[in-house]
């Protein structure tokens, strides 16, 4: 795409390139400094992932410096931009870096400007084809960004070894908490036709770095485990290999029971098989698992494993058998093991006779178990111990677990944070997470250093998930910026040390403009909006706030479960004195949290019941500060209006518009949530007349 004149608007997009638009260099010199670096690509090996590699970066200059450059064989005169393996390029071979790629590993890479029989070229070098891909995608983004090219020394390797996206898909087309149209996966047309918007998606996804995919909702119809359902899989395992992206399937442990009459009852009750149980100490049960196995490694040699909810929320489980999730899982494991599988076994459990406190029970089931999974199971807990709330405290398993490897799970559709009406940066909510000190190794015990070292016998068993927020839209994700934690996501899972700010401008640069004045505002827009949205539907530490469909405000729905306002006071008192959560953190924390005055006050209802007169360190009592909070939270939604106008001739108008609708969306719908939060707890506390 041509770039446009200064001061014009720029032609409509639909937002279906994401990131990945590729439009040209506004600034003249600086394309021409890109043009004088990159005169031909040479790209030694012929490899998927380097074929990939070599049409993306054709694909992007074209793009970026409005011609393309020859693909040659060889180095030929100044500018050539090398791409290769030790094993697939005599150039990169000969520049003797073996050492410095092999401790790179095969998905890091090195990125040089170098000179090769005298003359300037530019390297991307890895010792795999799947990091010679990712160096490509660092190179476009540089391109993309404005960043010079000249004296490149970038050397780069992924912290996490497995960096999923978990689709929440179901196999009639729906997603479950999906917001942006229906499931890409189009299983009738498979595995015939394999639909082109497969490819874009997994260059989407290797382009962050994202090297796995769950297909399908945890809340698994085990018929994806079918004969019939497997060869789909295959094709669609076959579309996203050249770029390094792995399938993974949602197992149901009911799997082995024959089927069920309705596709409902199917997912908690019915089967595929016909073995009378799913008991997991059942020689009967293990078989079946291990062919199963079997079966799926003949059509996917390079199958992920599977991701597993099993005894929670009513799907199949162990426990049904009298077992344990330990049993559970390692029985899977072993299936799985001959093949190089993991098994991801979720730790979102909350069986009510664990604890009256729900946010207890997660931690009661599991550390317990610690040190007693196989070396292929991950454990996997939510970010926070009740569910995806827009602010929780980390989930005190991190940290409580040295002996077993933890993948955290992060939801980046926005189930509980506007969906994808909102403009909800998620970047810095998975920052405060990741960087939170669990001390369970003393100070500097980050959640992002526990995740990053697998423990002692599980060598390379790290890894992050999030719950995917794409689906069959035009945008892929419902909103322009809802594509952002796409994005964020991915890159964070590649080095979770990235500040939430340079991977937003990145963004904004990349998906709307390099113009300094987009840039800025853009990433403003992006950065104060998820402490907005925790102020307008749960400030000061308050958790499910909503209704049953997660949306709208729900507060008589969940009062007294999670929080318990009345004319004493509001929260819910988890310190010592009340159900001793705060007994399952490390010292300092269990003390620091333990009182109202040294818990910081955006956890303060979370551990603390507290009367409305009690004062924050700002000298507000709670109920001035929800207030404040409120209105504040709620104003963000004019903020951002205000901000998006000054960019209408920067932008082009059908991105510009369709953003501008769903901030008009969000303005009112915050608007409602103020009002309804600060008449109900108005009401509660005695403060207000109660259904004005
Ligand atoms: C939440 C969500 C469900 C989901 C569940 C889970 O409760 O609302 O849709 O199935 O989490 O993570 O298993």
């Amino acid at each position: 795409m041509a770039a446009p004149l200064r001061g014009q608007q720029p032609p409509a997009e639909s937002g279906y390139d994401l990131w990945l638009r590729y439009v040209g260099v506004e600034d003249a010199a600086l394309r021409r400094a890109y043009a004088s670096r990159i005169t031909h690509l040479v790209v030694q090996g012929a490899s998927p992932s380097l074929r990939a590699a070599a049409g993306e970066l054709e694909r992007g200059i074209r793009g970026l410096l409005g011609a393309g450059v020859p693909v040659e064989a060889e180095v030929r005169g100044q500018g050539a931009l090398v791409v290769g393996t030790p094993a697939s390029s005599a150039i990169v071979r000969h520049l003797g870096w073996g050492r410095e790629l092999d401790a790179l590993g095969p998905e890091g890479f090195v990125i040089r400007s170098t000179r090769v029989a005298d003359r300037p070229v530019t390297i991307i070098a890895s010792s795999g084809d799947a990091g010679a891909l990712y160096g490509a995608f660092h190179l476009l983004r540089l391109l993309q960004t404005g960043r010079p090219i000249d004296t490149l020394r970038v050397a780069e390797r992924p912290r996490l070894a497995r960096r999923m996206l978990d689709h929440w898909d179901n196999l009639d087309g729906t997603i479950e908490r999906g917001y942006a149209g229906a499931s890409i996966w189009r299983w009738a047309e498979l595995p015939a036709r394999i639909d082109p918007r497969l490819v874009d998606y997994a260059r989407a996804n290797a382009s962050i770095g994202i090297n796995g995919v769950v297909l399908n909702n945890v809340n698994a119809d085990p018929r994806v485990l079918r004969a019939d359902y497997l060869a789909k899989v295959a094709a669609i395992a076959s579309a996203l290999r050249p770029y390094n992206v792995r399938v993974y399937l949602s197992a149901n442990f009911g799997a082995p029971l024959p089927p069920s009459s309705t596709p409902d009852a199917m997912k908690k009750w019915g089967g595929i098989g016909s073995l009378p149980t799913a008991d997991p100490l059942d020689p009967r049960v293990a078989r079946w698992w291990r062919e199963k196995a079997d079966e799926i490694y003949r059509l996917i040699p390079d199958f992920g494993g599977f991701l597993v909810k099993a005894s929670s929320e009513g799907m199949p489980g162990p426990q049904d058998y009298g077992r344990s999730h330990v049993d559970g899982a390692n029985m899977l494991a072993a299936a799985l093991a001959p093949h190089g599988g993991v098994v991801m076994w979720r730790a979102f459990v909350y069986p009510k006779n664990a604890d009256p406190d729900r946010v207890k029970r997660g931690y009661k089931e599991f550390v317990p178990l610690d040190g007693r999974f196989a070396a292929n199971v991950f454990v996997q807990p939510k970010n926070g111990p009740l569910d995806f709330q827009p602010r929780e405290p980390f989930n005190p398993l991190f940290g409580a677990m040295p002996d077993t490897p933890l993948m955290p799970e992060l939801q980046i559709t926005q189930e509980y944070l506007g969906r994808a009406t909102h403009l909800v940066y998620l970047a810095p909510m998975w920052k405060e997470f990741l960087d939170a000190d669990t001390h369970a190794r003393g100070a500097g015990s980050t959640v992002a250093r526990i995740v990053e070292r697998a423990p002692n016998g599980t060598s390379g068993m790290t890894g992050i998930a999030g719950v995917a927020n794409v689906g069959a839209d035009s945008d892929w994700t419902g909103h322009h910026f809802a594509q952002a934690n796409w994005y964020a996501f991915g890159r964070l899972a590649w080095d979770p040390s990235l500040p939430s700010d340079a991977v937003a401008e990145e963004w904004a640069r990349m998906t709307w403009s390099n113009r300094p004045r987009v840039v800025r505002t853009v990433e403003s827009m992006m950065l104060g909006s998820w402490e907005a949205a925790v102020s307008d539907m749960t400030p000061l530490g308050l958790s499910l706030t909503v209704d049953g469909q997660h949306y709208d405000p729900g507060l008589e729905r969940r009062e007294g479960e999670y929080w318990h306002a009345d004319s004493l006071g509001i929260g819910y008192d988890r310190s010592s004195r009340g159900s001793d959560y705060v007994g399952q953190y490390h010292e300092p924390l269990r003390r620091l949290w333990d009182e109202p005055a040294t818990t910081p006050p955006e956890l303060l209802l979370w551990f603390h019941r507290v009367s409305w007169d009690f004062r924050l360190p700002n000298g507000r009592t709670v109920w001035a500060e929800l207030v404040h909070r409120y209105d504040d939270g709620a104003r963000y939604g004019d903020d951002l209006l205000a901000s998006w106008r000054t960019l209408a001739g920067d932008v082009d108008a059908r991105r510009w518009r369709e953003v501008q609708d769903r901030l008009e969306q969000q303005r009112a719908h915050a608007l409602r949530w103020r009002d309804a939060s600060v008449a109900y707890f108005g009401c509660r506390s005695g403060r207000t007349r109660c259904g004005g």
